[in-house]
């Protein structure tokens, strides 16, 4: 496969410093070599780094939107365009409001080609605030109701760009919820998969429905991983750590899953906090996940059909 690699160092959708030493800290745990290893072409593209959209106004419930709007001005071309060559783009975060950038771009794709775009939101939170309903400001908790067409942001993108139906969202791994993101998900019938729901069925059990449906509708499928998806235990470099995550065999189970389903066709790694992380362990395991997404196993099994 052609992968490319785009840096978005972006922190300032998270309210506090450190992620934009992400992409710096996975290219160090090996993200390019491990996938090259397993027989990939990889090109990396560097780091974005665009200037603030002086255009766009202060907002109060939108803290930093000048630069998180460049970022997803900045990515939403960016990703159209490897997308549109052929490539598998893979976002380094950065924050999770580089999702904004990255989802809309495979949008726009995903209309194109005359087919849907599915997204699976892994995470400890369902990232469906508005500027209107936050209760931070910080934009990293609001890109799923960007890209889903939901919220009356200012004109970041152009407002009669593709959105992502709610219904073809998937969040796995939730556990901290607003009460106004609750009543949100709830009305736009995001489909999520909370941590009971993993206890109570299995991860197994849930990736094989999400599969099946993305592979009925012949879907696209964009993956974006935020490290707060993982119990703190195995990854400890994030700024929103919530107890009670998904363990490391979990994930595993997803990406090896994901692979042998050949759906997905991008994916953000986002909210790696290097300055919180211990001695590179996150950033590590956000690589093993990725080279498991990508081919690496341990035996030739495939999985068992549903
Ligand atoms: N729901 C909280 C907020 O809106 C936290 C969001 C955390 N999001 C994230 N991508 N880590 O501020
Ligand atoms: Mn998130
Ligand atoms: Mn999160
Ligand atoms: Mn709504």
């Amino acid at each position: 496969k052609k992968i490319t690699l785009i840096g978005a160092p972006i922190e300032e959708g998270s309210g506090r410093r450190g992620c934009a030493m992400g992409p710096a800290a996975l290219r160090i745990a090996g993200l390019d070599t491990t996938l090259a290893e397993l027989g990939h072409t990889v090109t990396d593209e560097g780091d974005l780094k665009p200037l603030p959209a002086r255009d766009l106004p202060n907002h109060k419930g939108a803290n930093n939107l000048q630069i998180v709007a460049a970022y997803t001005r900045a990515l939403d071309a960016a990703v159209l365009d490897v997308a549109r060559s052929g490539g598998i783009p893979i976002i380094l975060g950065g924050d999770h409001a580089l999702a904004m950038g990255s989802v809309s771009g495979m949008a726009r794709h995903a209309a194109d080609l005359g087919r849907p775009l599915f997204v699976l939101w892994l995470d400890a939170h369902a990232d469906f605030n508005s500027p209107a309903t936050t209760p931070s400001g910080n934009m990293h908790g609001m890109p799923v109701a960007f890209f889903c067409g939901e919220a009356e942001f200012t004109p970041i993108l152009d407002k009669d760009r593709p959105f992502v139906d709610p219904k073809n969202v998937f969040q796995v791994g939730i556990r901290s919820v607003d009460e106004r993101e609750r009543e949100e998900i709830a009305e736009h019938g995001v489909r999520v998969f909370d941590m009971r729901a993993i206890d109570e069925t299995g991860m197994a059990h849930i990736m094989h429905e999400i599969i099946a449906t993305v592979k009925a509708a012949n879907g696209l499928l964009h993956v974006s991983l935020d490290v707060d998806f993982l119990d703190p235990e195995f990854a400890p470099g994030v700024g929103t750590t919530v107890p009670g995550g998904a363990t490391f065999r979990e994930a595993h189970l997803i990406m090896e899953m994901l692979c042998d389903a050949g759906l997905v066709a991008s994916l953000d790694l986002v909210e790696l906090n290097p300055f919180l992380d211990d001695r590179g362990k996150s950033a590590r395991i956000l690589v093993e996940l990725t080279a498991s997404l990508f081919g690496r196993r341990i035996l030739d099994r495939p999985t068992r059909s549903a």
